[in-house]
């Protein structure tokens, strides 16, 4: 099908085409293995890049449906599901980077992303150096001669602090340095990381993409040429995903503008509900006039997210009160789902000097990730928590 030209909203229902067979909705294949036709066929098939009908760690036709929607809404060429967004992380900077390699990443990560360049790559000689990602300057001034890869997070978790991905896409392609954006905040709806020039887009496909907190995965988008050698270290650390988290995930895809934009616009209210309380000291949100990032968020990304998270007025022991007294927000990790979550995300780092990371990441904070309930119940759940 050509696709050029299709909105996102089409996208997202045929970007995978029609398939094989008459079926509408996209069949679930759950075999491990596939049958080849001839000897002839069997030795073709085990030679090939990607094959999608020879054994399921290698490819699967359900993981490539997802893989065809998800690489056609960021706008490249081909994507790789993997196990989970740690698993499509970790298996692309595995593939990208050898020992000697330098890489430059960002003081607010992800906090598994965080610990994947603190604990374990040092242990294969790849060193990286965190800056400041709200300045471009910083960026510049951290590149080595050894710099092989410049790791982005932008709306980024937990602060929600916004980097400039096209300047920064701009200095590291001066250089032949790779850039990869985790995309997961924004969703591809909001933001599209390939259109500014970043070479690869991760996403934790656990949270938007997936919609519905009932599966775990992950995924990297970008030309092929990198795609193929990515999977090729995927299959050899078994990071690959599998046919009913692939079907779950296409069905959640079907609906990822609709959910986005919904997302988007009752995020946008509840952040501007508790910029107005007196009980919050600050709010992170893109959205916000008051966000630091603003200008620059409203200029690459086309809706802010539906996440947010502030600063209770009460401290450490405000914040957990306030999750506590919540009836309808449900107190759990995770985001991007249809049900709004909260976490106290302050009390996740007190004690690992993760507080150092970003200025903003106060013992107080709490991160609320916006779900589809209707925006007024939402509301009232927070006054009542917070009075
Ligand atoms: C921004 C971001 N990237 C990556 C991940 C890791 O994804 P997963 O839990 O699917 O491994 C998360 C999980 O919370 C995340 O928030």
């Amino acid at each position: 099908m050509q696709q050029e030209g299709l909105d996102p909203e089409t996208l997202a229902i045929h970007g995978d085409g029609p398939g094989e067979g008459s079926d509408v909705a996209p069949p679930v294949h759950v075999s491990s293995t596939f049958r080849a036709e001839s000897a002839e066929d069997f030795d073709r098939i085990a030679r090939e890049t990607r094959p999608e009908r020879f054994y399921t760690r290698y490819g699967n036709p359900t993981v490539a449906r997802v893989e065809r929607v998800v690489a056609g809404l960021e706008g490249c060429e081909a994507a790789l599901l993997c196990a989970s967004g740690m698993g499509a992380i970790a298996t692309t900077m595995l593939s990208l980077l050898s020992a000697g390699d330098h890489v430059v990443a960002q003081r607010s990560h992800y906090m598994g992303t965080a610990r994947l360049l603190a604990e374990c790559l040092p242990r294969f000689g790849i060193t990286h150096t965190l800056v400041d990602q709200e300045e471009v300057a910083a960026f510049e001034a951290a590149i080595r001669p050894e710099t092989r890869l410049i790791l982005l997070e932008t709306p980024s978790n937990p602060v929600l602090a916004v980097t400039d991905l096209a300047a920064v896409s701009t200095l590291a392609r001066a250089r032949e340095i790779l850039t990869l954006a985790d995309n997961t905040f924004a969703s591809p709806i909001n933001q599209q990381p390939h259109a500014l020039d970043v070479d690869l887009v991760v996403h934790s496909a656990t949270k938007y993409l997936g919609g519905h907190s009932d599966l775990v995965a992950g995924i990297v988008c970008g030309a092929k040429s990198h795609l193929d050698a990515i999977w090729s270290t995927a299959i050899m650390l078994g990071a690959s995903s599998n046919g009913f988290d692939a079907f779950l995930l296409l069905r959640g895809l079907r609906t990822l503008p609709l959910r986005v934009a919904r997302q988007n616009a009752t995020a946008l209210a509840l952040a501007r509900f508790l910029e107005a309380h007196p009980q919050v000291v600050r709010v992170h949100y893109p959205g916000l006039e008051s966000h630091p990032g603003h200008a620059l968020a409203a200029r690459q990304m086309s809706g802010f997210g539906g996440v947010l998270s502030f600063e209770h007025g009460g401290g450490a022991a405000g914040a957990r009160t306030f999750v506590e007294r919540l009836q309808l927000v449900t107190n759990a990790v995770s985001l991007g789902g249809v049900e709004t979550l909260v976490a106290h995300v302050g009390s996740m780092w007190e004690d690992g000097g993760e507080a150092e990371r970003h200025a903003a990441m106060t013992p107080g904070l709490v991160r609320l990730a916006v779900g589809l309930e209707h925006p007024d119940d939402l509301e009232r759940d927070l006054a009542a928590a917070l009075a």
